[in-house]
Parts: structure tokens; sequence; C-alpha cells
């Protein structure tokens, strides 16, 4: 959601800066730009497109400055446009402004502002900003009251950073509910939206946190806090993430290198240390009601997270998307509410999980990126280890959330004595074959889904159907169809079919079945009932299925056959099926695979 990079060192800082965004461009990509300082006068090149694109056009690697600060946008306020692209700059060109979030009482700053004669360029938020600074300096001559003075009357959501011809060697910066952090190197400071910004330059980060403000200079930073000016010691955080796992490594893109990634970051999840995992299921033994919460994809793993934890824990747990969890959830001190999240820092469950800390619940997540505001917020984080996930589309983190979420229901059911240990320890084989199964079905089947995919690619609405635990398997696998082929992708539970939907079966509608193993046996045949609906109505169906080849050979219009896999892990494997079909469909329809239209990475908006 816009990424915000910023450096002041000893030598050219353009190409770092250039490095920086381009690592964020998975935040947002609509347009970026870039502010320098040169002779003291501040330099400002934007314009729409990618960050790359943008370098290249504007030949902005030849602009040498040993301080700058650069944006890459996800439009919110204003159209993507030029004018509409950060950095934006003072009236009087002596400040320049990055910002991300959104300036909530920017109208009527703005038409204040236009009154004493400020000269607006822009339909953002942001730009009262830049205004505001020239504005509140001419008054104190002062550059940090000025800022002081600004954030005072500035109301939303903000990470900002800016740079001004006033003191040329400095980067001031302030983040309320948007993340930013610095990055503290030998004679070279950075200020970025996340770790990637600065990641390949230096490992010691200062996670800032809402309310505080930093200046950094080539040797030097402060934070402090807005309210009272007072210097805050900060923490040193070490980063753990290696920066070659957030590189292509040879694959064509991010999506498919992380689906790749998958049986090394399901491996990670169950060498988590278990004191952790033992932590979080003490906390759902102990509460009266529990919620799992996410949003996008990680409601369906909040929604596995209550099959699964039905199933095995005996014990039922709704799942709620974030974004209604205030309108639904009535929560109290006797209430635990879990959330997954990859990027921790998603508007919405950051919302929800803030009001059930407000009501005396006690909140906890599994999260992908350590520091962020989610893991910094709840009572008990895990950390789940999947690396950087760098591609838009979320395909590693999930199923590794997934299979801590495995891990914890056994856990609870163990601790419940609702399985014995005999069973825990079957299941937990089960889990720990995974990545080998994965392994196996991304090495023997990939270049089949490719041409199923291929071959199928012209379809515009398909059905995504699955029971049980595997309805929301075909939730997130549609998910993956819609956001990166930009196909219509529904996904349902197989029992609803005949009471609606069944009636648009028809030459142009196409069904994906995700068919569980025939040892689950009462799942298995209510799936079969609903594909003999649509076959009888002669629709077309792909059935992912385990069932040996020949048998039921006349049932599915296309099938694709994965080996025979323990029950409790057959879920997991088809989604990565899932990933790969929606992957193989957007390279048959030539889509941006990292970055689909429209999307950002990290929601960090309402
Ligand atoms: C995933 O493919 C999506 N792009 C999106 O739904 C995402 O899962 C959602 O925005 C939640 O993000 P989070 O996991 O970072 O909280």
């Amino acid at each position: 959601m816009c990424g915000i990079s910023g450096a002041v060192g000893l030598n050219n800082i353009s190409e770092l800066l250039f490095e920086g965004i381009k690592n964020l461009e998975y935040r947002g990509y609509d347009s970026c730009g870039v502010a320098l300082m040169k002779n003291n006068r501040i330099l400002v090149k934007k314009d729409i497109g990618g960050v790359e694109e943008f370098y290249r056009k504007h030949n902005v690697i030849q602009l040498k400055s040993k301080i700058g600060i650069a944006h890459t946008r996800w439009a919110t306020h204003g159209k993507v446009t030029q004018e509409n692209t950060h950095p934006f700059i003072s009236s009087d060109g002596n400040f320049a402004v990055v910002h991300n979030g959104i300036i909530s009482n920017y109208r009527p700053l703005r038409d204040k502002l236009k009154k004493e004669g400020f000269n607006f360029r822009s339909g953002t938020d942001t730009e009262v900003l830049a205004h505001l600074l020239e504005k509140f300096y001419k008054c104190s001559r002062n550059v940090e009251k000025a800022f002081i003075k600004t954030l005072s009357v500035i109301e939303g959501t903000f990470a900002l950073a800016f740079i001004s011809s006033y003191l040329p060697e400095q980067i001031f910066c302030a983040k309320r509910e948007s993340p930013l952090m610095l990055g503290i190197g030998d004679e070279i400071k950075f200020v970025g939206s996340d770790f990637n910004a600065f990641i390949d330059h230096t490992k010691n980060a200062v996670i800032l946190d809402d309310g505080e403000y930093a200046i950094l200079s080539r040797d030097a930073y402060v934070v402090k806090s807005i309210l009272s000016e007072e210097e805050v010691t900060k923490p040193i955080t070490k980063i753990e993430w290696d920066s070659e796992t957030s590189k292509k490594g040879g694959y064509p893109h991010y999506m498919l290198k992380e689906i790749y990634e998958q049986p090394q970051t399901i491996s990670n999840a169950l060498d988590l240390e278990p004191s952790g995992l033992d932590g979080v299921v003490d906390m759902f033994s102990k509460a009266r009601n529990s919620y799992f919460l996410g949003v996008g994809t990680t409601y369906y793993v909040a929604k596995y997270a209550k099959y699964i934890f039905s199933q095995l824990s005996q014990e039922f747990f709704p799942s709620i998307s974030s974004d209604e969890f205030q309108a639904l959830a009535n929560v109290d001190k006797h209430s635990l509410v879990f959330c997954a999240s990859q990027s921790g820092e998603t508007f919405d469950t950051l919302s929800a999980l803030k009001h059930a800390k407000s009501k005396g619940a006690r909140i906890a997540a599994v999260v992908n990126v350590m520091g962020s505001s989610i893991a910094r917020l709840v009572d008990k984080v895990i950390i789940q280890g999947s690396g950087p996930e760098i591609c838009v589309i979320s395909t590693k983190a999930a199923l590794s959330q997934m299979v801590i979420l495995t891990l914890l229901a056994m856990k609870l059911a163990l601790k419940k004595k609702v399985i014995t240990r005999k069973t825990y320890n079957q299941h937990l084989q089960a889990l720990r074959e995974l990545p080998e199964i994965i392994q196996g079905v991304l090495n023997e089947r990939s270049g089949f889904i490719h041409r199923l995919a291929s071959k199928y690619s012209a379809s515009r609405n398909w059905l995504y159907l699955g029971r049980g635990v595997y309805y929301p398997i075909a939730l997130e696998a549609a998910l993956k169809m819609k956001e990166v082929a930009y196909v219509h992708a529904e996904g349902m539970p197989g029992g609803f079919l005949k009471h609606g939907t069944l009636a648009m079966i028809d030459d142009d509608v196409f069904s994906i079945v995700f068919v569980p193993p025939p040892e689950d046996k009462v799942l298995y045949e209510s799936t079969l009932h609903s594909i003999e609906e649509i076959r009888a109505r002669s629709g077309f169906v792909l059935g992912i299925h385990f069932t040996p080849q020949g048998k039921n050979q006349d049932l599915y219009s296309e099938e694709l056959i994965l080996p025979k896999v323990p029950p409790l892990v057959a879920p997991l494997v088809q989604l990565v099926i899932g990933q790969l079909f929606a992957y193989f469909t957007a390279i048959s329809l030539k889509r941006n695979i990292d970055k689909p239209r429209f999307l950002a990475k990290s929601v960090t908006v309402a």
C-alpha cells in the first residue's frame, strides 16, 4: 500500500533509492517518484508506471545525490496521473514529502491553504503536508517545529518522510498506523515502509511506533515522541531475513518461486519453537469463546482453521472476515481473538484486533513479518518463518499458516484429551510428510497443470467446489484465479450448488472440484454427488482427486490425479494445484503476474 524509501549517506544514494523502491514495488505500482537534494535545492522527478520504466525514462540514476526520498504509489485519493504521484513539493520548493496512508481532514486543510494563497497541483490528500510544512516553517523558522505543528493538525493515518532545503543533510519522518522503519548503517541511514527498502545494505532496523518521529542524518538518528517531543530510546531489531530470498532466483515470477518454496516453508513451520505454539494453545484452552480472523486470503486461512479445529479438537470456533468483526463479534475478557496475517500490517485486521483488545479480549496471531504492527500488538505471536513473500498474491504464507493452524488444532485436541497421543503422532507424521509430497506434486504435475490451464484459459467462468475443509480450499483457489488471471471464479460448498447456482450450468460455466480421498468416505461420496449433479446437466467438471486411474473414469470431463496422501494433508496438497492452475492460466492470458492490476500487497488503509 505505497512504498516509502529514503536514504542519506556519504556517497551517491540514487541507485540505493532505486533498489529501495524497486524492492517495495509489491506495495503499490501505479506510479513512482523521487526527490533528491542537489546543491541545496530539491529536484523532483515523478511519473506514472513502474519503477524500472520510470528510472529508465527519466534517467534518474544519473542524478547523483547524497540524500533523497522515493515513493511507489497505490492510488487511494486522486487518479493515477503524474500530478498525483509523490513526492509533493511545497509552493516555495523547499519541502518535498512522500506519504503512505490517508490524511482524513485534508479537504478543510486544503481549502484553508488555498485561501491563504498556496498553490495545489494535485488531487491528493498528501499535498497538504508539503504546504503545511512551508506555512509553519515561515512562522517558526525551524524545520522540526514546523514538522511537529504539521503533525498536530493532520488527522488520519500516515507514514511520511520529507526533505527540506533548509536542512539539506537530514531526512524527517513520522508514523501513525502505517508502518515505517529506519535502517541503521555506518555512514548511511535509511527510512522505509518495510525491511525490503534497505535489507541489501543493513540488517539493523529501528521500528517506529505510532506517535513517533525521527530525524536521520548520515552519522546519526534520533527518535522522538510527537506529543512530548522528548527522545525515545529504541531497540535495534536484527533482520533475520536473507536478502537473497527476496530475489527471483531464476524463476520467471515471484509467484512461481514462492509456490516452489512451499516444501521449505512448511518445514520451517513444523520446526517452530514448540513453546511458542503451546502458549497459544493454552490461550485457546482458557478462553470461553474464540474467533479466527483474517481478510482476503487470510480469511480463508481462518475459515480453514474453523474446519480443522472443529474436526480435530471437537470444538466450534467461528471465523470472521476482519472487516466484519466489529459488526458481528461480542467479545470480553474471556474471549480470544486469533488472526492470520502475512504482512502484519493489514488495516482491517489491525482494527479488529484493537477493538477486541479494547474490550479486554486476549489477542494472538500468526504473522510472517517480524516487527510488524500486528506482531507487536498481540499478546502472543507466532512468527511463521516463511521468508519474504514478494508476489502480491499470497501462496507460501497462507499454506504455512494452514499448517501451523493444523498443528495448533492437534495440540489443543491432545490437551483436551479428545485425541490420543498415538493419533497425535500419526497426524504429526502426516504433516512431516507434506513437504516431500508437495515437492513431488510440483515436480511431477506442473507440466500437466500448465497444459490444462492453457487449454481452458479462454474459460471466463469457473465454479470452485469443495465440501467440508475442502470448501475454504476452493474459496482460496478461486481467489488466486480472480486476482492473478482476472477470471471470474466462485468458491462454493458442493452441497450449496443445488440450491440455486446449478441453474447456471451451461457450456460457458466450468467447474473445478476438490475431491477428498476415498478414505474420507462421507465427504468423498457427497462430493461425487455434486459432480453428478453438474454432469447430469452436461456441465464441464475438472476433478482434482486421489482416486487411482480408471476408477470413476467417466465422471470427469478432465481429471488431475494426485498420489495417495494422508487425508489430513490432502486439502493442503490440493491448494497447491489451485495455485498452479491460477498461475498458468494467468501466464496464458499474459497477465501481470506478480503485480496484478489494482491490487497491493499490504492493505494498510480502511
Ligand atoms: C492474497 O493473495 C491477497 N492479495 C490478499 O487477500 C491478502 O491475503 C489480504 O489483503 C490480507 O493480507 P495480510 O495477510 O497481509 O493481512
